[in-house]
């Protein structure tokens, strides 16, 4: 029996990991497939809920990181993890996306001598003031394999001199994930339950240091929101980073004088869902609502200089809008007045995706 451990961390990484595990299934006589979670994000709702969401059974591994510092999270990550490898001695590891968990796992998998594989490979925003950036970049110099989700990952990876052998065009397993759970997102009555209408409102979500650590940035954001409260509702749930940085900024009370600005707590997979796919557009500062919403051609705004995922403004509906006050006030002006841009579902995003990673690794595990 082959061991297959797929490594998560954040909550970006569960709806990239569960159709992975879903995929494997198909291959149990021959490989376990074994999830390890090193437990960088912890809350009830930043991590149990999307194991539930996601259908994903518990992690073989619990590894309790939880916050600190990058230097700090990183290595806690790479010595527990190391211990993990010593200890189940797998024959392929595979790490997704760009969070520190990624670039831990892989650093010593890839030392240790297993295979490693890069599933979203090839991204980059080329900010280098991002840690995804230097997650993304460290990660895909030392992986032995690379799975792609866009056609700029695999012109980034071809710079790189990585061997065109070992890179391959798979498309989004985030989509495997959104496929899986639409249906029980159109079921689900939590819009309802928050006293919002279908088309009626502006779903946000905003995290990143760059928007939400700056007292000015941030206090801007919310005063620009509480304007847009006059044409729509706004619900944004809002992620722990952001929570305290509200309180501890003095901000509250721009939240508590517009009633029409709901504040919420992060939510699980399929709520988060029901709320994209019912929005009158989307707002955001996230590397994976930018897909999500291409894939469900929903409007998204970007408030950020770069994206690392390109084709979602290129094919889909996601525009990239500058964070700063005037470029956002006319962008929330214009898709409020405007027709909107419509999007195009990029290439091999159709659900599929884990099936062909699994049968590429098994094809490699096997030889
Ligand atoms: C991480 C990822 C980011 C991803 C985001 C999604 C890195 C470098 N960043 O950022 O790419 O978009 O997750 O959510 O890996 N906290 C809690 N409870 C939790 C998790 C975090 O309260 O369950 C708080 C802690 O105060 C922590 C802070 O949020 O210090 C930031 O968490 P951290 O994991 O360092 O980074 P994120 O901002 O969540």
């Amino acid at each position: 029996m082959k061991k297959i451990i797929s490594v998560v961390g954040a909550r970006p990484n569960f709806m990239k990991v569960a159709p992975i595990h879903r995929a494997f299934q198909q291959y149990s006589s021959s490989v376990e497939h074994l999830i390890v979670h090193t437990g960088q994000h912890y809350d009830a709702a930043m991590s149990d809920a999307f194991f539930q969401d996601l259908d994903m059974p518990q992690p073989a591994v619990f590894l309790g990181i939880g916050s600190g510092s990058h230097a700090v999270q990183t290595a806690k990550v790479m010595v527990e993890f190391e211990k993990v490898c010593e200890d189940i001695k797998p024959d392929f590891v595979i790490v997704v996306g760009d969070v520190n968990s990624t670039v831990g796992c892989s650093l010593v998998s890839v030392k240790m001598g297993i295979p490693t594989a890069h599933v979203e490979a090839g991204l980059r925003s080329f900010d280098r003031t991002m840690p995804e950036e230097i997650n993304r970049i460290a990660t895909d110099s030392i992986c032995d394999y690379w799975f792609v989700t866009e056609q700029s990952g695999l012109d980034e990876l071809q710079k790189q001199g990585a061997p065109d052998n070992k890179v391959f065009f798979v498309g989004n397993t985030m989509i495997d994930s959104l496929h899986y759970a639409l249906p029980r997102a159109k079921q689900s009555a939590f819009m309802k339950e928050l006293g919002l209408k279908e088309k009626g409102y502006a779903l946000i979500t905003m995290h990143r240091p760059s928007n939400v650590d700056e007292p000015e940035q941030l206090k801007n954001l919310l005063l620009m929101l509480a304007e847009l409260t006059d044409k729509r509702d706004i619900v944004f749930p809002v992620h722990p980073r952001t929570r305290k940085n509200i309180s501890a900024f003095g901000l509250s009370e721009i939240i508590e004088n517009h009633p029409r600005l709901k504040l919420i707590d992060p939510q699980g997979y399929i709520n988060f869902l029901s709320l994209m796919m019912n929005a009158d557009f989307v707002m955001t500062d996230s590397g994976g609502i930018q897909e999500e919403t291409t894939a469900l051609g929903i409007p998204c705004l970007t408030i950020r200089t770069t994206t690392e995922r390109p084709i979602t403004t290129i094919l889909g509906t996601n525009i990239l809008i500058q964070p700063e006050p005037n470029a956002i006030r006319q962008a929330l002006s214009d898709i409020i007045h405007l027709p909107r841009k419509q999007g195009q579902i990029p290439p091999l995003w159709d659900g599929n995706t884990a099936d062909r990673i699994a049968k590429i690794i098994v094809g490699i595990i096997s030889k």
